[in-house]
């Protein structure tokens, strides 16, 4: 395998909405739709999308959307064998509003997915062993994501750890990854600290870094990406080409599935140009609606995106 996920499957549920509701409010709806979700599925579908040879270690609920959810996986060329069904627990649901601007705001109940346990993660060792990356997130139990890193780590299996949804108290989980994802929000709850923009990330990046992971990458939507590794002097900003948004739900899972699949598939490029071209994938991403639906196939992508020409321009 390129990639391995071990993370969860969500049906999202997705209302667009003129603006996000308040507390206690009722709004109207212009539509709604259901798809595939998850922060675990999801850049597993971006990394098969994008060619690579990606499987899924996943838990869904023996009802007819873990049944579904199971054929759309095989249908996107991702090996299943460690994708379980449980009768314990419902098939993880995402309601999701999403405004005018293409900002979301999303609910997760995760059901089965705290179904997956340790000891799925140990039958599927050997899948985990021959991957030349790990990806891993928040939506399942926090104690199998953290078997799965320190795995990696036993294994020298280079690890991308989305720390999402991010929670305070998860200090340990730092030095066992060696590449942490995080966007604004999760930088500001990991750090205490305010991140509004690209100046407060490259401090949130720093202050990250110094709890004992390899990289830090801060996402800032529109403006790119703060990306900082063990070593450097300071933090560096890849910005990205702006594009118009109508849907940004799931685009730092996007980010993620094709990082990985750069970092695996294409190690020349290195840390910074890879980050630039996944971003301009996720890019693509938020210009159309839907989670996975908006998720284009690498034929359909510009070929300069899998070329040898470095894009990330200096300064
Ligand atoms: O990151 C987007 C994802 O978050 C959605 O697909 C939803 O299922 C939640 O996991």
């Amino acid at each position: 395998m390129d990639v391995v996920v071990v993370g969860s499957c969500n049906i999202d549920l997705v209302s667009y909405v003129p603006r996000l509701p308040a507390a206690g409010e009722t709004i109207l709806g212009s539509k709604f739709s259901q798809g595939f979700g998850g922060k675990g599925a999801n850049p597993a579908v971006m990394a098969a999308r994008l060619g690579a040879k990606t499987a899924l270690i996943s838990m869904v609920g023996e009802d007819s959307f873990g049944r579904e959810y199971k054929l759309d996986l095989i249908k996107n060329n991702i090996d299943i064998s460690h994708v379980g069904a449980t009768s314990k627990a419902a098939t993880g649901v995402a309601p999701i509003f999403v405004n005018e601007s293409g900002e979301n705001s999303i609910v997760v109940v995760k059901g089965a997915n705290e179904s997956l346990t340790v000891e799925n993660l140990m039958e599927a060792k050997d899948l985990i062993q021959n991957s030349k990356i790990l990806l891993c997130n928040l939506e399942i139990d926090p104690k199998v994501t953290l078997e799965a890193l320190k795995m990696a780590k036993s294994f020298n299996i280079r690890s991308l750890f989305n720390m999402a949804p991010a929670t305070t108290g998860l200090d340990e989980y730092f030095q066992y990854c060696d590449i942490l994802v995080i966007n604004e929000s999760e930088a500001e709850i990991i750090t205490g600290m305010k991140v509004p923009g690209v100046e407060e990330a490259k401090t949130a990046a720093e202050s990250v870094l110094e709890k004992g992971c390899q990289v830090v990458i801060v996402t800032l939507g529109e403006n790119g990406a703060v990306v900082m590794s063990k070593g450097d002097k300071e933090a560096v900003h890849v910005p990205t080409p702006k594009v118009q948004a109508v849907d940004t739900t799931g685009a730092g899972d996007a980010f993620c599935g094709s990082l990985a699949v750069f970092l695996a598939t294409r190690p020349e490029l290195g840390l910074q140009e890879s980050v630039y071209r996944a971003n301009k994938i996720a890019g693509i991403t938020v210009q159309s609606p839907g989670t996975q639906t908006s998720y284009p196939q690498w034929k359909d992508l510009p070929p300069e995106l899998f070329g040898g020409e470095k894009l990330l321009k200096d300064g």
